[in-house]
């Protein structure tokens, strides 16, 4: 799958974005080594801190299908905001574990698109091998 595929499955999966109350809208979509791949949208709750983001949807579903960092080739994220949605701290938190620190991540909002990393979007991060000694 190319990337502007892979941005166009991100987009399919912002149409399933259950987001009352902000009304922020954000699709995400993994690629599998296999070629297999996964959506992600953001699940608002009225419990605002039970939402979940989009790309950690999209990479919770490849994990609970079997899937791995190693087996994770690109995820893409979109969103109908003004500005590319690059993600937020607590995304880049479980991106940093869950994903390849150069795994390629796509951001596009329709007009703007911009290619990056978990290594560039989370320097210095904390991970396992400072928990586990
Ligand atoms: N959101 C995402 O899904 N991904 C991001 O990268 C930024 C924020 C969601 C969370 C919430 O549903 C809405 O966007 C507004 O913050």
């Amino acid at each position: 799958m190319t990337k502007e595929e892979l941005i166009q499955k991100a987009q399919e999966a912002m149409r399933n974005s259950y987001a009352p109350y902000s009304k922020y809208h954000v699709g995400a979509c993994i690629l599998c080594t296999d070629g297999k791949w996964f959506y992600g949208a953001n699940i608002e709750n009225a419990s605002f801190g039970a939402t979940n983001c989009a790309e950690r949807s999209a990479v919770f579903a490849a994990y609970s299908n079997g899937y791995r960092a190693d087996t994770i080739a690109a995820l893409a994220i979109v969103s109908d905001g003004e500005r590319i949605a690059a993600p937020c701290g607590i995304c880049r938190q479980v991106l940093s574990e869950l994903l390849k620190p150069d795994t390629p991540i796509y951001l596009s909002n329709g007009k703007e698109e911009a290619t990056t990393s978990i290594r560039e979007l989370l320097p210095m991060s904390f991970g396992m091998e400072d928990v586990i000694r």
